[in-house]
């Protein structure tokens, strides 16, 4: 199967999250709604597992709302606050290193006639508080900011916002992608004064198309998807019951003991780190010192990212140069707002861990890497 670096883009799931989804498919395969017997025991099952969620939050059962994953959360939370409170103002603050599925939302939404300000970020990739109240005005309605930064892993000043918007005298939603920030950083969303949140399963070794939102108790909330009613009415559509019991199994096995995955994953990142730093020079490291703990990008100087990704591919080293969904256009609209050359953004590898890789993947992925770096390099020199 080779070195799996690729976690930011998704994580394999735990052998428990598969027997989870197996028995949902084989023996609760019933419809959670349904009246009769069989159905009602999934439904306590799904209640169970929406308790355990919202245990590891510090939240309250109902605040959870499952859905189809983090773009859905992003989308149904940022058109939710914009529709509700349009009468009130039209101004959105968010940042220029979000997700494509914010920063295409709020694309959408200017073309409607909402005025979005996105808050430039500093060379280690995170946005100053101070600039954000200044851009604060009587017709902002919502905050929209990532938790981590899903391509060099900088953590924004999460609690510092949730202080400010507090004190407001004109509500200021707060809402929190948290996609590469759950289960990576322990924190409670109440403590932070955040309003909404998006989580994404296939990010911790859940599976695919499943994900749930945090919606603080009491906050008015129009859903994207209406029919059934399903969860609370915020979420119509039948359950994904694999997909619910997958990420319950995967959360189950995570929290077990989340400080010990987390300081795993610290630990590779700084091998990591050290070994590429030691072995091969004309390196760039664009990752903040005080980043996340499982995302380490570089830039390598006199290589093509995208060329050194498919050499690695084909020794079974398997990296990104970017985000998963961004990897295929042109260039990194996170590095490009941190100030990168075009020379650095088009050097760009991100190395992305989970706490299922070892120490010898990491010095075996370095040393596959140094060779690699010295072969493009000696081709691109010789062309010169
Ligand atoms: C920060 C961030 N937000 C949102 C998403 C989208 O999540 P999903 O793949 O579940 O739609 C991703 C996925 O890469 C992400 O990294």
């Amino acid at each position: 199967m080779g070195i799996y670096l690729d976690n930011s883009a998704t994580t394999k799931p735990y052998q428990e999250v598969v027997d989870s989804m197996v028995k949902s498919l084989t023996e609760d395969y019933e419809n959670p709604s349904a009246a009769h017997r069989m159905g009602m025991k999934i439904e306590k099952n799904i209640k169970e597992i929406r308790r355990n969620i919202a245990k590891t939050l510090g939240a309250k059962e109902k605040e959870i709302i499952f859905t189809s994953g983090g773009t859905e959360c992003n989308n149904s939370i940022i058109r939710s606050c914009a529709n509700l409170n349009k009468q009130r103002g039209k101004h959105i603050i968010s940042t220029s290193i979000e997700h494509p599925s914010v920063l295409n939302t709020l694309e959408d939404l200017e073309k409607d006639g909402f005025e979005v300000t996105y808050l430039p970020v500093n060379s280690e990739g995170k946005i100053c508080v101070e600039d954000l109240e200044k851009n604060l005005r009587e017709d902002t309605i919502l905050v929209s900011v990532m938790f981590v930064n899903n391509e060099v892993g900088s953590i924004q000043p999460i609690k510092e916002i949730g202080n400010l918007l507090k004190n407001r005298k004109n509500k200021v939603f707060f809402h929190v992608d948290a996609v590469q920030g759950y289960g990576k950083v322990d924190f409670r969303p109440s403590r932070y004064n955040i309003d909404f949140m998006s989580v994404s399963a296939h990010k911790i070794h859940g599976p695919k198309g499943i994900g749930f939102m945090y919606i603080k108790d009491g906050i008015n909330f129009k859903p994207l998807m209406t029919g059934g009613g399903q969860e609370s009415n915020l979420r119509s559509g039948t359950e994904n019951v694999p997909g619910i019991y997958g990420i319950g199994a995967a959360i189950s096995k995570l929290f077990l003991d989340l400080n010990g995955s987390i300081e795993k994953m610290n630990s590779l990142k700084n091998l990591l780190k050290e070994e590429i730093s030691k072995n091969i020079d004309g390196i760039k490291v664009n990752s903040p010192k005080d980043g996340v703990c499982h995302i380490l990008n570089v830039s390598f100087e006199d290589v093509r990212g995208e060329v050194l990704l498919h050499y690695l591919e084909q020794k079974e080293v398997y990296v990104s140069t970017g985000s998963a969904c961004s990897s295929k256009k042109k260039g990194s609209h996170v590095l490009n707002a941190m100030g990168l050359t075009p020379d650095e953004i088009e050097g760009a590898i991100r190395f992305s861990l989970s706490d299922m890789n070892t120490e010898e993947e990491i010095v075996k992925a370095v040393e596959i890497l140094k060779d690699s770096v010295e072969d493009l390099r000696k081709i691109i020199r010789i062309r010169r």
